[in-house]
């Protein structure tokens, strides 16, 4: 349940992103741009209910989201892609999950999570740009799992084969978008060609 995003303004955007000398401020343009260009994607098969519409004329019949949507970010890197799903879905609700990966063992720690009470009933976007050893994406869909949503959905900016393979061994029926698979990890669990930290060039704290 692997989706690419191919579109040639997302892919030129990823591109521009990727480089090295991409600075903070342009990174973080690029990555709200892309998360809005996701959205269309990401959302395509949510569910609607037909309500009236009551037009200056006559009434006729509409749609609405049958669910509500729920964004939640993985701290840090997730927090790049809020604003640009938030400009097509404002009336969103987010949920937050702090999870670091161990730089030794590779293993996401969580430190932080608040999520509305309403988790079940709604439609919940996982957002992190990174998808390396899937760890990290495993983890949170567990826990928002445990809280009691049962209606999923992942979107990344890059994932590595390995990490994709590992989320889908755990989650097979939540469904990933993703704008770039790219080749493998290297030996310490950064995807390969990859961007680099995602959280590091989004704050600064390299
Ligand atoms: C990065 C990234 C993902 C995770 C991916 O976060 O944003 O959450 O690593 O790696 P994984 O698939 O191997 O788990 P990190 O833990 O470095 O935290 P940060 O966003 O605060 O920098
Ligand atoms: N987290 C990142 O930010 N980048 C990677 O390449 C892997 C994990």
């Amino acid at each position: 349940m692997v989706h690419l995003i191919d579109h040639p303004l997302i892919q030129a955007e990823l591109t521009g992103l990727r480089c090295r000398n991409c600075p903070g401020p342009e990174f973080r343009q690029r990555l709200r741009r892309i998360a809005s260009l996701m959205v269309p994607a990401v959302t395509a098969d949510l569910t609607t209910r037909i309500v009236a519409c009551d037009t200056p004329l006559e009434v006729t019949s509409g749609v609405q989201m049958a669910r509500r949507v729920i964004l939640t970010p993985i701290l840090r890197a997730g927090l790049g892609f809020l604003d640009g799903f938030f400009d097509l879905l404002p009336d969103a609700a987010v949920a937050h999950i702090g999870l670091a990966r161990n730089e030794e063992t590779l293993l996401p720690e969580p430190y932080y999570i608040k999520t509305p009470p309403t988790l079940a009933e709604c439609e919940v976007i996982l957002l992190d740009p990174m998808l390396a050893t899937g760890g990290s994406a495993v983890e949170a869909v567990r826990r928002l799992v445990d809280l009691g949503a049962t209606h999923l959905r992942l979107a990344c900016l890059v994932a590595a084969p390995e990490g994709i393979a590992t989320f889908e061994a755990a989650w097979p029926e939540v469904p990933v978008f993703t704008t770039a698979i790219d080749r493998c990890l290297n030996d310490r669990g950064y995807i390969l060609p990859g961007l680099g930290d995602a959280g590091d060039r989004l704050f600064g704290t390299a």
